[in-house]
């Protein structure tokens, strides 16, 4: 059986249209077939909150430790020591200790007016234009030039770094299998080939970055090797990038096509920013997150077998009436704004959640200060701007009219 599950194959959402907006397909989902088993690709499938938040954090019964997976990443790629998220609990608490550091309120605090002068610098580089990119301008850049900086590789090759991560997003499809895993295996090498000799350097002369941290670092009394630090990069790198791109874009599509009058609200009241972001995160994230069934269990009603896949649809969780009321609408003053699971949920949650809201932030924040109004541009039609990830369908670019401050 093939190790990558294909969730367009389940969901049998086939048009670009249908991913982007697959929001009718999991309330029908919901509503009658809540745990769904997918006899193709031997997987089990919840879209309720309450189903999918348990899968999210009981790793008795859930666990990540995982022979396949709807993370695209080549054959055992990210099979080490130093991965942290392919791991259970209680071993999974040492590993994670090794990065968590980087993460803390504190060094977070540190980050800010670096965050803010790469803001303000892409910000400032908008002057004059009246229609524009959000995505080369803003949502593209700022993620990847900050964990770039974070992780202590130079900024400068951001578009490298950016190219490599765009291939291991790259979803499987069974059409072009092979083609996709050679493109993700060269684009591994090339960014191992790249990576290397940096670590090398960082361990013989450490400095204040990731990179350098790991490289000091001891797990169970042994050092990591270059390799395991070099694939802790690559994966920092894997769960900050797209996913942070994609919650700024979200947020601009949001504000243009979800919720007309968001943007003159938040001019008004900059502190509902935070709120803003959280909504986003709720509506309209499509990404997903599986495991492997430790354990023979018929906890949601159906039998399911140890080995057997199970995925929670986050994006269907979000949406979940009995969970969030008027589901379906976007609303930045609901009360329980932060429970969506699109951080995930238990000893995996997010470790760089407070990293991806505090640029979110800054970003939206700057860019509603400088900006009197924002317009979709004329004929804008989201099928045309849209590429396949493992996020679900993206926005590619999202070319916007905007108004000046007078
Ligand atoms: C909007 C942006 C982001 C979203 C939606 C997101 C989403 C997620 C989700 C759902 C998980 C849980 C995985 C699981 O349950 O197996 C996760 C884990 C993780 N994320 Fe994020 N993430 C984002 C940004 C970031 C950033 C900026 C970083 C770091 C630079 C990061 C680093 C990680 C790491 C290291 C884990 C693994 C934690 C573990 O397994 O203990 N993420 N993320």
């Amino acid at each position: 059986m093939n190790q990558n599950i294909l969730l367009n194959e389940i969901s049998k959402l086939k048009s670009k249209q249908s991913q982007w907006e697959p929001f009718a397909w999991y309330k029908e989902m919901r509503e009658n077939s809540p745990v769904f088993y997918d006899a193709e690709q031997d997987v089990w499938n919840v879209f309720l909150y309450e189903h999918a938040k348990r899968v999210l954090f009981d790793h008795e019964l859930f666990s990540n430790k995982k022979e396949r997976s709807l993370i695209p990443t080549p054959s055992k790629s990210f099979d080490n020591r130093s991965n942290v998220n392919m791991v259970d609990p209680p071993e999974h608490r040492k590993r994670r200790a090794l990065q968590s550091q980087a993460f803390t309120p504190r060094s977070l605090k540190e980050w800010e007016p670096r965050i803010q002068a790469i803001v303000d610098e892409l910000i400032a580089d908008m002057e004059g234009e009246s229609t524009l990119d959000i995505m080369e301008k803003l949502a593209i850049p700022l993620p990847v030039t900050v964990i770039a900086e974070l992780l202590g590789v130079p900024s400068k090759d951001r578009r490298l770094i950016k190219s490599w991560s765009d291939i291991l997003f790259l979803p499987y499809n069974k059409e072009a299998f092979v083609d996709i895993d050679q493109q993700k295996r060269q684009a591994m090498k090339e960014f191992r080939d790249y990576l290397f000799p940096i670590v090398q350097e960082k361990r013989k002369h450490p400095v204040d970055d990731i990179i350098s941290d790991l490289t000091k670092a001891e797990l169970e009394g042994e050092q990591l090797t270059d390799e395991e630090v070099v694939m802790s990069a690559i994966g920092l790198l894997g769960a900050g990038n797209e996913t942070t791109t994609k919650l700024i874009s979200n947020v601009f599509y949001c504000i243009l096509f979800d919720k007309p009058g968001i943007y003159q609200e938040l001019r008004s009241d900059v502190s509902l920013v935070p709120n803003m972001i959280e909504e986003v995160l709720r509506f309209r994230f499509t990404a997903h997150m599986d495991r492997r069934v430790a354990q023979d269990t018929n906890v949601f009603g159906h039998e399911m077998k140890e080995g057997q896949v199970i995925v929670a649809w986050i994006g269907s969780a979000n949406r979940d009436e009995s969970e969030f009321a008027h589901a379906e609408e976007f609303d930045i003053h609901r009360p329980n704004i932060q429970h969506h699971l699109s951080f995930g949920s238990g000893p995996h949650f997010c470790l760089g959640a407070p990293l991806a809201r505090m640029e979110a932030r800054i970003a939206l924040t700057a860019f509603v200060k400088r900006f009197a109004d924002i317009r979709p541009v004329a004929g804008f039609e989201v099928t045309e701007h849209l590429a396949d990830s493992v996020l679900g369908q993206s926005l590619e670019n999202l070319p916007i009219m905007v108004d000046h401050n007078k």
